[in-house]
This record gives structure tokens, sequence and C-alpha cells, in this order.
């Protein structure tokens, strides 16, 4: 049976998707969740594009073990010579070159011909091979360009020294039939193909990114370009966990299968979800809530006889849990530690003796803590950044014949500002306050608000995204108090967007 090598670009192109932009350590947390899934490798960014992803390449490339990890560069040298600098901790490196391939793109965003991208394209695979024997070259807009002029360049670069090239559906354009001819025609018609891997990376445009990479494994493709959800540039790219449970689930008719541990699918959609703030859609294959429910009655008839009626493959192939009571009251450090190692988040011991004094006022407060409820906990820690506000007291006034009023004590450095405000609502009164205090010029573009259980006892998680200049934030608040939990979630929001500006 082939390997298919599962290349992962969710802290890249997945990164690209609107509103889905994660600071350094959220990625460091994605990145400890891709290699317990087993991923081949990492694309950890683009480190020319900004010094956040400059930094982010760099700690993943420092603080990861067991994978390759991969750094996007146009074919310029200067982006090249950062991939290389953002990559040097790295135990396996690989510098991931793309120069656009169609007519249309070299037309209008180019400005060159076919035979100075030729050119380029190979001299940058040639450069990058100064610093790694491990380049991969991308034709951005492959399934649009000429397949002779395609052929051409792949090889050339191979020529060059490129191990791995890709073949991009950058558009979301291409059909299942016409990508597989399109793959047989490179395999038949370049000449040094069996030098390379031929790589695939599709965008879901229009819903086929996941049976498009499926046709091209079919035809010889050995690695596959994905993210975990399917998020990504617009549509978003291939989803890992389709692509990944089709190969398993038809072992057959594949005869390929990839490396990834599906058991850890699970828990790495529910991270990547909640560090984003992209929810999964419920209906959605292999990780929605609903992949897996069964509820017409003839159905649940058949699978309570016999699974295999209705069920293709089982839950706890890709470690859906159920939601279970996990820990109390009496629960020490040590189990909460493994608990949330078993979420697949893993803390700083500052940030774990933190998580767990939440955790043990929660069980003061909560008669029965739930993994969900933890786990809203630690996203907290986890969205932290360093702390320009700090909430020091708050207390909120609302009623049927009363107008709310909200009172927020907020420590800025060493000075404690206070302020009192009406609102619409006790949530818009103490927004008020802070946005007084603050002097933010941010808009708030999304409020989301969920109570994590059951129960009026329930801790309520509210999510905040503010937009600023350009810059788009996420914040978390969780506390039994859905008051205070919104007014941590937006000044959580406000701290990282202080972290930006500095
Ligand atoms: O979609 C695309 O073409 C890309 C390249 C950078 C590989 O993301
Ligand atoms: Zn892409």
């Amino acid at each position: 049976m082939r390997i298919i090598k599962i290349f992962d670009t969710t802290l890249r192109d997945g990164e690209q998707s609107p509103g889905a932009s994660m600071n350094v350590d959220e990625k460091l947390q994605v990145a400890k969740q891709l290699v317990r899934l087993g991923v081949d490798i990492i694309e950890a960014g683009f480190p020319v594009a900004s010094p956040g992803d400059f930094l982010a390449v760099k700690k993943i490339a420092s603080e990861t073990r067991g994978v390759t990890i991969a750094a996007l560069a146009r074919a310029k040298e200067i982006d090249i010579e950062k991939a290389a600098e953002a990559l040097t901790p790295a135990e396996q490196k690989r510098i991931h070159i793309f120069l656009a391939t169609s007519d249309i793109h070299l037309k209008y965003k180019l400005r060159m011909d076919r035979d100075a991208v030729l050119e380029a394209a190979i001299h940058a695979v040639g450069y990058a091979r100064k610093y790694t024997d491990d380049v991969e070259f991308s034709a951005e807009d492959a399934t649009r360009s000429d397949w002779d002029y395609l052929c051409r360049i792949t090889e050339a670069v191979i020529n060059a020294g490129a191990g791995t090239v890709n073949i991009p559906d950058t558009v979301g354009y291409t059909v299942p039939q016409e990508y597989s001819e399109l793959i047989g025609y490179l395999f038949d018609k370049v000449p040094n193909i069996d030098r390379a891997v031929i790589s695939v990376h599709c965008h879901n445009d229009l819903g086929l990114a996941v049976a498009n990479s499926l046709t091209a494994v079919l035809k010889g493709a050995g690695q596959v370009e994905c993210t975990v959800n399917g998020i990504g540039e617009r549509a978003g790219n291939a989803s890992l966990e389709e692509f990944v449970m089709a190969l398993k689930t038809r072992p057959k008719f594949f005869n390929a299968d990839t490396k990834i541990v599906t058991e850890e699918i699970y828990r790495s959609s529910r991270l990547v979800s909640k560090i984003t703030g992209i929810m999964v859609q419920p209906n959605k294959a292999v990780v929605g809530e609903n992949a897996f429910a069964h509820e017409a009655g003839i159905h649940q008839y058949g699978y309570l006889k016999e699974r295999s009626t209705y069920e293709i493959m089982k839950p706890e192939t890709v470690g859906i849990p159920r939601s279970k009571l996990v820990l109390g009251k009496h629960s020490g450090r040590h189990a909460f530690k493994e608990r949330l190692k078993e979420f697949g988040y893993e803390l700083s011991d500052a940030d774990l003796n933190k998580a767990f004094d939440r955790f043990k006022q929660l069980a003061d407060q909560k008669k029965y803590i739930f993994d969900e409820d933890i786990e809203a906990l630690v996203m907290e820690e986890v969205s932290k950044v360093h702390e320009l506000y700090t909430l020091v007291d708050m207390s909120i006034s609302s009623g049927m014949k009363q107008k709310p009023t909200a009172s927020l004590k907020l420590k800025i450095g060493d000075k404690v500002f206070d302020r009192t405000e009406y609102g619409d609502g006790p949530v818009d009164a103490i927004y008020r306050a802070i946005a007084h205090i603050t002097g933010t010029g941010s808009n708030l573009l999304k409020f989301e608000v969920k109570s994590i259980t059951g129960g009026t006892d329930a801790l309520g998680e509210v999510a905040v995204t503010l937009e600023e200049d350009g810059k788009t934030v996420r914040g978390h608040g969780a506390d039994t108090d859905i008051i205070l939990a919104a007014a941590k979630a937006y000044l959580n929001a406000l701290n990282k967007l202080a972290a930006k500006k500095r």
C-alpha cells in the first residue's frame, strides 16, 4: 500500500481564512497537536510576510521534533533568505517556493512572459537548495495553466533540485475528471518525474477539493496538501480529515493510506475551531456534530442490530469522545494536566498553574465539570497575551424598570481608572465603560456567546472579534457569570490588539 504524505497548511493557507489569524502561542499549540496527529510536513507560515509570521515559523521550528517544517517563499532571494533564517532551528526543514504559471497570472499579476517565469523558477529552486536539500516548488494556478508549459516547468525545477513539485488548483476551478487527466498527463510527459514527489493542493470553491485530491492520488500523486476542518483562503482547502478518512475507509479502492493517527482527528478539529473561532458546521463530514448521529427510526433500528448497516466508520476511530464527567473538586494538578494533554493542550507550568486555579474556583461554583468546561478555561489561558488592561472590579445593575448600568475599574500600567456607563443592556454598558477607559478605536465585528454545558450554573463562553486598522483579533472569556465572561473576552481582544500594535 502506498503511503501518501500529508502536508498540513492549516497554519499558513488555513490562517488566510478571513478572521482566522492566530498569535504565535496559538500557532504553537496547533503545531504541537499536528505533530501528535502525525502529519508529515507542517507549513508553519510565510516568514517574509510579517514579523509575526517569521517569529511563528521560528518558534515552531525550534519547539517541534519528528516532523518537517516548511516555510513559504515567493521566487525571490529575500523571501528564500527569510524562510531559511526562520527555519534554522528545525530538525528537518523545507523551503516551499511558489510562482504562478497560468497565462492569466503571468499577464496581469507578474507581468512576465513564460520564459522569464521559467528562469525565475529555476533560479529560485537552485538558490533555496543552498539552504536545504528539501525544496518544494508550487506552480501557482497550475490547473489554469497550459499543460505543456506546466510539463516544461515541472521538468526544469526537478532538474534544478526540487524534490517535490506541487500542482495547485489555486482557485478551485478544476473537476475530478479533468484534474485526474492533468496529473496523468504530467506523469506521461515529464521525463524526470520519478525524481520528485508530485503534490496536490486543492481549493474548495466548487466543493471539490477532497474529490480532486483523491483522483490525483489514484494517478500517482504522493503528497496531499490540506488543512484541519478544511479552513483556508475563500472557500478553504481540502479537508485533512475527509481526505484521510476516505483512504482509511476505502483501502482496497485507493490502495493508499497515510501516517495520520486518526484517533487525534477530532481533537485537532476542536482545537483549530476553538483557536480560530471558525465553527465546524454540524453536518460536516467526519468531525461535524451530526456526522455520526442516526436520526431516522429505520436507520436507528438497523444500526442497533448491526452498526455497519448505516455506519461506514466508527466515531472512536476519529477520536470522538462521549462527553463525560472528568474531574471534580478533589482532583489534583497531575490529573488535570493529563486531561489537558488528552485534549491536545500543552501549557507552560505558569499557565498550567493559572488554569488549575481557575479550575478549582469553578469546582467550588459548579457541581459537575465536563470536558467542555475545562476546554473553555484553558482557551482563556492559551489566548492570553501580555495584559496592558487588567480588570480590577466590575458591578452591574439592571432590571425591568431600570436602565442597565455598569461600573468598572480597570488597571492600565500602575494606575486604576474607573467609569460608570449606561447601555441598552448590561453587556452594552460594560463595553461602553471599557471603550471609554481604553479609548479604543476598534470595531466590534462579532460577539458570540454560548453556554458550554447544560444547567443554570453552566460556564458561559464569550468570543469577540475586533478590527482596527485592518488588524483582526479574537478574544475569549469564560465564567459562570456571563457578563463577566463578556468583559473578559473584550479585554482579551483589546490586549491582543495592543500586543499587535507593539
Ligand atoms: O493555492 C495556492 O496556489 C497556494 C500556493 C502558495 C501553493 O496556496
Ligand atoms: Zn492555497
